[in-house]
Formats: C-alpha cells, sequence, structure tokens
C-alpha cells in the first residue's frame, strides 16, 4: 500500500496512527479546526458521513467534505454509515478521500462496492459494528486496505469505549498476522488518552479519537499523548 502521503509513525514495526474524527470539531471554525490537525502529529483526518437511515443520525456529506479537502494537509480517511454506499463511494473517491469505508452490514455483497473504490485508485475499508460477528471480517481481510472495528455503535460521538472491543481487535490482529497480510486495522469510538495505549497494544495500528482531540484543551498534546508508546 502506498503511504507516502501519510508521515508513518512506526515503531517497533507497530503504527500508531491518530485520525481525529471531525464530527467533534467546532463546525463554526471548521478551517481553524482543521489547521489545528495540520499541525499536530496525526496521520489522518477521519470523516463520519451518516445518513439517518443506516444509523440514527445524520452528520454531513459533499460540501463539508469539498472544505476538508480544501484545508487539510492529512489525507482524509472516509468512514460511510450509509446504505447503498454503492451509490456514492465514487462521488467520494472524486471529492479527494485517501481511503473509502463502508459498512459491511449495510450491503449483501461488498465485493462490487469495493471493486468501486479501488477502480478510482483510492484505499479500501470495511467496517462492522459491534454486534456483528468478527469472523464475517476474516474473508476480507486480504481484500481491502484497511478493516475498521467500531468500539462503540456508529452513529454518535462522545460514547463509551466497549471493553469487549479488545478481544475483537486482538482477533483481527491475529488474523492478519497469521496471513502475513498488510491491512491496517483501525478502531473507531471512545478512544482517549487513557485507552489508546491498550488497543494499539491489542494490534490497533489507527485509532481514531473524536472528542479526545477536539474536546481538549490542547487537542496537539491529546494527539501526542495518544501515540506515546
Ligand atoms: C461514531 C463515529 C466515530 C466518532 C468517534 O459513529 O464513527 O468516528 O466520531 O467519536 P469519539 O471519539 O468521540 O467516540
Ligand atoms: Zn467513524
Amino acid at each position: 500500500m502506498g503511504n507516502s502521503v501519510v508521515n508513518s509513525s512506526e515503531s517497533a514495526g507497530r503504527r500508531h496512527w491518530i485520525a481525529p474524527s471531525v464530527l467533534a470539531a467546532d463546525f463554526g471554525h471548521l478551517a481553524e479546526e482543521v489547521e489545528k490537525i495540520n499541525a499536530s502529529e496525526a496521520e489522518l483526518l477521519h470523516v463520519d458521513v451518516m445518513d439517518g437511515v443506516f444509523v440514527p443520525n445524520i452528520s454531513f456529506g459533499f460540501p463539508i467534505m469539498k472544505t476538508l479537502r480544501t484545508y487539510s494537509k492529512k489525507p482524509l480517511d472516509v468512514h460511510l454509515m450509509i446504505t447503498h454506499p454503492e451509490k456514492y463511494v465514487e462521488r467520494f473517491c472524486d471529492a479527494g478521500a485517501w481511503s473509502v469505508g463502508f459498512h459491511l452490514e449495510a450491503v449483501d455483497d461488498p465485493a462490487p462496492v469495493l471493486a468501486l473504490i479501488r477502480a478510482k485508485g483510492v484505499r479500501t475499508c470495511l467496517t462492522i459494528n459491534p454486534d456483528i460477528d468478527v469472523k464475517r471480517l476474516e474473508p476480507w481481510l486480504g481484500e481491502v486496505d484497511m478493516v475498521l472495528l467500531m468500539s462503540v455503535f456508529a452513529g454518535f460521538g462522545g460514547q463509551s469505549f466497549i471493553p469487549e472491543s479488545i478481544e475483537r481487535v486482538r482477533h483481527i490482529r491475529r488474523c492478519i498476522d497469521e496471513r502475513g497480510l498488510g491491512t491496517l486495522l483501525e478502531v473507531d469510538g471512545g478512544i482517549h488518552t487513557k485507552n489508546a495505549q491498550a488497543v494499539f497494544d491489542a494490534g490497533a495500528d489507527v485509532l481514531v479519537a473524536g472528542s479526545a482531540v477536539f474536546g481538549a484543551k490542547d487537542p496537539l498534546a491529546a494527539i501526542r499523548a495518544m501515540k506515546a508508546e
């Protein structure tokens, strides 16, 4: 996977990437919020798109994506919480996504949707909610650039990390390593400075953090603290 756009932070062969979720940003000052992340050690900017159907909440779509593309120096990691992702993935690719992810449980067959993203030269990601058996991800680990394990139920920022997620992260890490794959493992929901290390230790490569970054007095320090070995 070409990571040239990412400031790879790897220690002892393991990545410790942080992807701040813009969902928790102050939308009245979106450009300034993005500038803060530009100045930080974060590798990605996580973009949560909700349609009010797949999840009981609506966030934002293409106009905000355009603003993010304009201001962000960090690659955009798009997390689609929508039904019928096949209708929209290409537009998110064209809007400048670095990766486009959608939920396995939102589709009958992920393969054609992944193919649409791949055909645009964009990284693919498959995501599952905490109530979906992790085994359902296994056949896809070699087919995608990244998998995203939700550690809260998709739909809202600011929820508490579900402790059972740690075992799910360990399981997927084992599967990736046993098969010698380079697939990135991302974890999303309820991540903060106090639990980040445990989630990295369980095998995550990328941690999404919304409120822990944008709700912090010093977002740059919060990001640094989460990355700390
Ligand atoms: C939840 C979103 C998350 C959310 C994370 O549906 O997918 O990315 O923004 O927010 P925090 O870090 O506050 O749990
Ligand atoms: Zn997300």
